[in-house]
């Protein structure tokens, strides 16, 4: 008998694909990730290189290694690094008024594997969620790989849209469906930057109470807010169990970290818990992770809000100058994201590689709708692009749109 040992694709294996893989295709969300820097580029919730704590996690490695190596390059509990979870507990009542015990706590690999878990746990192909949307892209695929019917609820500048949520909410009570969950960013939504106010927190909770469903409170940004009060988590407003909090390390210490978190009911977290199979999540970097958070976080953060501030003043200058008339966009009081709206004969997907070609690149908004939808819309990342080019790129984008604009309405 011989072995067959040149790799070759098995002949049917479109046929032996799961359903789940058939569903989604064969184009990864993030690819050529190397070659994001070339253009200017405003087109990922990126950090800004410069500002990532490469020295201070350098040092707090060597002293990892150094004091607990062994036990940080061994397997680890399902429930995530203990060291990190109890960091967490103290960062979580410091500043975002949540008090949580470890049994609340489970440490994932960033936000994204959060809200996947959280998805493989609550969600059978075809059962109903309800999303903000637009919303992050992430989530809208992630919805899209596990067959879930996806009840879309618009966002305006304070937030999700509570009269339409309360409408839709009825319509799924009178057909007998409960949605599993309502997902949410109450701060600094991605892509619209808008931040849900107090009043809106109330009522979604108690929307999500009376449809007996669960809140997931995506807080991906909590940190980054450079302007006005503080608001209440959703989390920290439920006394019943209704919210699911999310949180990651990605936009403050680093997205190469992966590391994230859910907070939730017990039950809840022991439930997604038992679903994770990964021997521990990084282990190492959240042995790291714990000995930088408690001292390190809030100067850094510190640091960080000057920057993006800086930043999304600079983009909205430029916007100022160089969008076309009958553009509108939203001016964030953190995170990363401006939404802007273009006149509605402009097509922001179709606009895109002439915009590429002159060395720049944007989201089309059509990516943070499930349904397509956003056709003049596009979101633009301030985070990853430095001070003296933000200029520049929007002027290229506002030249290109002005273009179109002309053409579409026939001047030459
Ligand atoms: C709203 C939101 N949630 C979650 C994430 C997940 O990030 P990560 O998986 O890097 O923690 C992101 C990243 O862009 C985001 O914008």
């Amino acid at each position: 008998m011989t072995l067959q040992t040149e790799a070759t694709q098995p002949a049917g294996l479109e046929s032996l694909l799961s359903r789940r893989a058939r569903h989604v295709g064969s184009d990864p969300l993030l690819q050529g990730m190397d070659r994001v820097g070339q253009r200017i580029s405003f087109i990922f919730g990126f950090p800004d290189p410069a500002s990532l704590p490469a020295d201070e996690v350098a040092s707090t490695t060597a002293d990892v290694l150094r004091e607990r190596g062994r036990a940080a390059l061994q397997y680890g509990d399902n429930a995530g690094y203990s060291g990190l979870i109890d960091a967490l507990i103290a960062k979580l009542a410091r500043d975002q008024g949540i008090e949580a015990k470890r049994d609340n706590i489970l440490i994932t690999a960033g936000g994204s594997q959060a809200l996947d878990l959280l998805l493989d746990a609550l969600v059978d192909w075809g059962d109903t969620i309800v999303s903000e949307m637009p919303t992050w892209l992430g989530a809208v695929q992630a919805f899209r790989n596990v067959g879930a019917n996806i009840v879309s609820i618009p966002v305006d500048h304070q937030g999700i849209d509570v009269a339409v949520l309360a409408r839709e909410l009825g319509r799924l009570r009178d057909m007998g469906v409960t949605p599993k969950f309502i997902y949410a960013n109450a701060n600094f939504q991605n892509p619209t930057g808008a931040t849900m106010s107090r009043r809106r927190r109330q009522e979604l909770l108690a929307l999500a109470r009376s449809a007996n469903t669960l809140l997931i409170e995506d807080d991906a940004y909590f940190d980054l807010r450079y302007e006005g009060e503080p608001l209440p988590t959703i989390y920290s407003l439920d006394h019943d169990g209704t919210v699911v909090y999310m949180g990651t390390l990605s936009k403050t210490m680093g997205p190469g970290m992966r590391l994230g978190w859910i907070v939730g009911p017990p039950e809840l977290v022991r439930r997604v818990s038992a679903l994770k199979v990964d021997g521990g999540t990084n282990v190492f970097g959240a042995h790291v992770a714990a000995d930088w958070l408690p001292e390190r976080l809030l100067p850094h953060v510190q640091r960080l809000r000057e920057v993006y501030r800086r930043r999304r003043d600079l983009m909205i200058a430029a916007l100022e100058q160089h969008m076309p008339p009958g553009s509108t966009w939203t001016v964030p009081d953190g995170g990363f994201f401006i939404w802007v709206t273009l006149p509605e004969e402009i097509d922001t997907k179709r606009m895109h590689p002439q915009v590429q070609e002159l060395g720049v690149e944007y989201l089309p908004g059509p990516a943070c709708f499930a349904e397509g939808t956003g056709a003049n819309q596009l979101r633009l990342s301030y985070s990853f692009v430095e001070d003296d080019l933000i200029e520049p790129g929007i002027r290229v984008i506002g030249e290109v749109a002005a273009a179109e604009l002309r053409e579409a309405r026939g001047a030459v």
